[in-house]
């Protein structure tokens, strides 16, 4: 190093050798852009078979209409990740509600995904008739069977989607919607099942493998104040996976002024666990006041999988 900075250096003292702007050009194209796994900015996401992301935002709402002409005809609309409703001309509603992420499951082939939707109301499914109408069970529910590109039974028309069929269990309650719609891209490998929070059972800042809002990038709203010198992590982990999580570290900006040092088992490499999570104290000292706040990015290496990473958001504004 020390010869080839010599050669670099033997030309005119105050002119920069274009040889290292080059290389200095290449080093910065080079440092990896760290993406934070965030959670997606609406509830219309889920994973694929090998825990990848799969981010359904954009088609939130999205409608796909079917018209069944049977003895009676009826028409039932799927609206994306909200809702599905069966109209039939007498105005009968069926009716099921999209309600979180939990409701949008990974498939298994030909089914891609599951959406499931609860909390409705099927004609056949009344348990009780009152005057007031209808209640129905808690088992009523539509199931939306996803198949990313085209139907199992025919080719569909239209290139937004649609949907392919439909069957009743009349007995169970349920509807099977069979829909056909060009899948978002796969994202991130998402080490699901992990939880970052402030207390031991608590997931604030890492959910599911995805970083909560707040943490994402700096919030002020999210910060700690400047008298606080340190704040404790607790890290959980599938117990069967725990093996794949690796020591954490850190990244600091701006770099000075903001003295961190990480501590307890979570800072050693201790496996985290359900049953016992590891603690990770994120102890900081300000060195120089700042008006606006220190970032403080820490990064969880997890072996075969995207880091989990989140920024602490921390204020030097007095001490
Ligand atoms: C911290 O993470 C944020 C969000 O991904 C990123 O924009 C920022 O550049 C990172 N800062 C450092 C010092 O790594």
């Amino acid at each position: 190093m020390l010869l080839k900075w010599k050669a670099f250096s033997s030309g005119p003292v105050n002119a920069i050798h274009p040889f290292i702007l080059v290389l200095l050009g290449i080093v910065y194209v080079c440092i990896p852009a760290t993406a934070i796994v965030a959670v997606p900015s609406s509830n219309c996401y889920t994973f694929d078979s090998d825990s990848h992301l799969v981010d359904f935002t954009h088609m939130v709402g999205t409608n796909f209409e079917y018209n069944e002409k049977g003895s009676i005809s009826t028409d039932l609309v799927v609206q994306l990740c909200k809702d599905v409703q069966r109209r039939s001309q007498a105005g009968f509603i069926d009716f099921g509600r999209f309600t979180s992420p939990r409701s949008f499951l990974t498939g298994s082939k030909p089914v891609d995904y599951i959406q499931m939707f609860q909390n409705g109301d099927l004609a056949k499914c009344e348990t009780t008739f009152e005057e007031m109408g209808r209640t129905a069970q808690v088992c009523s529910n539509f199931d939306v069977n996803i198949i990313c590109g085209r139907c199992s039974n025919k080719v569909c028309k239209d290139e937004d989607g649609c949907i392919c069929s439909i069957s009743y269990d009349e007995r169970m309650c349920r509807v099977v919607v069979e829909l056909s719609i060009p899948c978002a891209k796969s994202g991130p490998r998402v080490f699901k099942g992990f939880t970052v929070g402030f207390h031991p059972r608590s997931s604030e800042v890492v959910y599911n493998g995805l970083t909560q809002l707040g943490f994402e990038q700096p919030h002020h709203g999210f910060s700690f104040p400047s008298e606080q010198i340190h704040v404790s992590l607790y890290l959980s982990a599938m117990s069967s996976l725990s093996v794949l999580v690796g020591q954490p570290t850190f990244r600091v900006n701006p770099t000075k002024g903001l003295g961190v040092m990480l501590t307890g088992s979570g800072a050693n490499g201790a496996k985290p666990t359900v049953l016992s999570p590891t603690v990770l104290n994120v102890n900081w000292i300000c060195e120089i006041t700042r008006s606006s706040p220190y970032e403080v990015n820490v990064s969880i290496p997890v072996a075969g999988y995207d880091p989990i990473e989140f920024t602490l958001t921390k204020e030097c504004g007095w001490f």
